[in-house]
């Protein structure tokens, strides 16, 4: 089967072909058809997402993705927020669990989110009233926050957890984001066997801190989700090691929670960890459970050694000696 891979800007190339190089030696049938997109593929032909690279994916369905450098212009839309629209990827799912040997101020994490992925302040919709006056849209809807809160209660059935947390700030927006409560309260009393609670979203930060592990699957809007799983990205170590995956009823698109780091491309210092569970986390949904779960047995035995790890996460190595570790690891 074909998958559509992006390179991306920045360390994309480097952790791609890290990713790349694993999955490889699994000898699947999976071929990955690459293609540059953001600011590289802008540079070469005006578009952020060439028309081949479309097409690609409405015929693919899969697509494993490096991130993107956003040009900090006017007028330019994330390539991130262009997608997640245009393949309607409505459910952002990001899996924070502590890695063996990352050293962290927090024990045993394991709280996923779920964030909506195509509305709230994210549409863009935003008015200039005056010089002095700028108005933005919340846009919170029936059917997507239905869509996105349904998921995380089967996904919570379908894995066993025990607890579905809703995030919302309904003492204040009490129309778009009690309507989003609303419909959490609905869907709660279909899954009798499941704790459902809620949380006003300050709160939800502080209580992150001081006592985590009382959360489990967590849904919220887009603003939350975007925020809170950075947060929750903290607990286990950094942005560096959060994979995440990006659902929709027709497309699936995999990529690593962190951004194109600039300031390290091209030196073989990236970490390629949470590209590569991101990975493990297509080859889980295309059924491959057996082969993901090889990669991290193979990469959580490779994080015990300090000296084979990248500078991000205390070692001294590079991506390319990650790699190959956790190859030798896995055979
Ligand atoms: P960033 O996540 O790229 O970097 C923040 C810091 O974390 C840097 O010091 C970087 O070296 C480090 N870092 C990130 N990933 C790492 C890795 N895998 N290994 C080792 N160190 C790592 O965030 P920043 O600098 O704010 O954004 C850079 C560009 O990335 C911007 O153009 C931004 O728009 C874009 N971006 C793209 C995303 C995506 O495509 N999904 C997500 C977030 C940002």
């Amino acid at each position: 089967m074909k998958i559509t891979c992006f390179e991306g800007d920045g360390i994309g190339p480097e952790i791609v072909a890290s990713v790349l190089r694993i999955i490889d030696t699994l000898d699947l049938d999976l071929e990955f058809e690459k293609f540059p997109i953001g600011q590289r593929a802008y540079d070469a032909c005006g578009k952020l997402i060439p028309d081949e690279a479309i097409e690609s994916i409405k015929r693919n369905k899969i697509v494993l993705k490096a991130p993107i450098t956003t040009p900090i212009a006017k007028g330019f839309r994330s390539v991130n927020v262009q997608l997640r629209l245009l393949l309607d990827l409505y459910a952002n799912i990001r899996p924070a669990k502590s890695l063996p040997n990352v050293e962290t101020r927090y024990g045993n994490i394991d709280i996923v989110v779920f964030r909506e992925n195509t509305e709230d302040l994210y549409i863009g919709d935003e008015t200039v009233i005056s010089d002095d006056e700028v108005h933005a849209i919340k846009k919170i809807t029936r059917k997507a926050s239905k869509r996105i809160i349904k998921a995380a209660f089967e996904y919570a059935k379908a894995n066993g957890r025990k607890k579905v947390t809703c995030v919302h700030k309904a003492n204040i927006l009490k129309k778009s984001d009690g309507l989003f409560l609303d419909i959490f309260n609905e869907i709660k009393t279909d899954y009798p066997d499941i704790i459902a609670n809620d949380i006003i979203v300050d709160n939800a930060c502080m209580q992150l801190v001081m006592n985590p592990s009382q959360f489990d699957v967590m849904v919220m809007p887009n603003l939350y989700g975007d925020i809170l799983s950075d947060l929750t990205s903290g607990l286990i170590g950094g942005l560096g090691l959060l994979p995440s995956m990006n659902l929709g009823d027709e497309y699936a698109l995999f990529e690593a929670v962190h951004g194109s780091a600039p300031d390290i491309a091209n030196k073989d210092l990236a970490n390629p960890t949470a590209l590569l569970l991101s990975a493990c986390l297509m080859l889980d949904h295309l059924n491959y459970h057996e082969e993901a779960n090889k990669i991290r047995k193979a990469l959580f035995k490779v994080l015990e050694n300090k000296e084979d790890c990248t500078r991000d996460i205390g070692g001294n190595s590079t991506c390319s000696h990650f790699t190959s570790r956790i190859i030798e690891e896995m055979y």
